[in-house]
């Protein structure tokens, strides 16, 4: 078994990608002919709040599709975490739930959560598995047309971020998958784990915008990489 005491994985669209599920630079990061980056922001909401709901009510039903469930990478995270008796922490950028779905227990889904809706109006949280629309009320106030994804939009500050950094602080080893790392705070995670004397890893299709800064690389599918990765460690 490994020497390493703390590990931190952070994983990216990529890992989910064999689930079936488009990662976001696959198509060139266009939605109905616009920057996704242009339709997830508050500003967006605010102009055009319906056609920012349609977008993840496509994703959420997207998601929900049978055929969409979580693969070997999935499962050999939760194995591995399962089986580790050191800390072991993982921080998702993704919004499905296939990590969850897998097993894993210690998980900070830093960009929020699709099968989770928000209440702008009483800030609560709850389940949501259905289209949130117009007329759709808060399950907590009861307020209308208050429900919004509880999804971070650019500009808007991650989730968990203080128990990011504190993991990021003690970790020994932190490992990248299926990421583009092209969006902080993520992007920056390597290399704070790196200043604090971690050893660094990417697992990817191909090298990532900081691929050459790592440590050590091994580039595949997730499917395959990720399980042989852990497996050996
Ligand atoms: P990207 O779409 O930017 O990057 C996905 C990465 O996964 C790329 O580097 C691909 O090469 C790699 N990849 C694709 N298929 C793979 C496979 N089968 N196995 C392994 N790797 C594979 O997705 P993210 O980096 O997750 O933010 O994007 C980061 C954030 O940008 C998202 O969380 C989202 C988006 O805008 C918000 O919505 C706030």
């Amino acid at each position: 078994m490994t020497d390493y005491k703390n590990i931190v994985v952070l994983t990216g669209a990529g890992v989910s990608a064999e689930s079936g599920l488009q990662t976001f630079r696959d198509n060139g990061g266009l939605w109905e002919g616009q920057r996704v980056e242009d339709v997830a922001t508050p500003e967006a909401f605010a102009a055009n709040p319906a056609f920012v709901q349609k977008f993840y009510n496509l994703r959420r039903q997207q998601l929900l599709t049978p055929s969409v469930t979580r693969n070997a990478a999935h499962d050999a995270l939760a194995a591995f975490e399962q089986s580790f008796l050191g800390e072991f922490t993982l921080v998702t950028q993704n919004v499905d739930n296939l990590h969850q779905q897998a097993g894993s227990k210690n998980i900070f889904p830093m960009h929020g959560e699709l099968l989770k809706a928000r209440c702008v109006s009483c800030d609560s949280v709850c389940e949501w598995s259905d289209d949130i629309l117009a007329e759709s009320a808060c399950g907590h106030c009861g307020c209308r047309a208050s429900l919004r994804p509880h999804i971070v939009w650019f500009g808007e500050m991650p989730l968990y971020m203080s128990g990011i950094e504190e993991a990021l602080e003690r970790c020994d080893l932190f490992v990248s998958i299926g990421t583009s790392s092209v969006v902080y705070p993520a992007a920056g995670f390597a290399q704070v784990a790196h200043y604090n004397g971690a050893t660094t890893v990417e697992l990817n299709l191909e090298p990532s915008a900081h691929g050459s800064k790592f440590d050590k690389a091994y580039y595949g599918l997730a499917t395959q990489v990720v399980p042989n990765f852990f497996a050996k460690l």
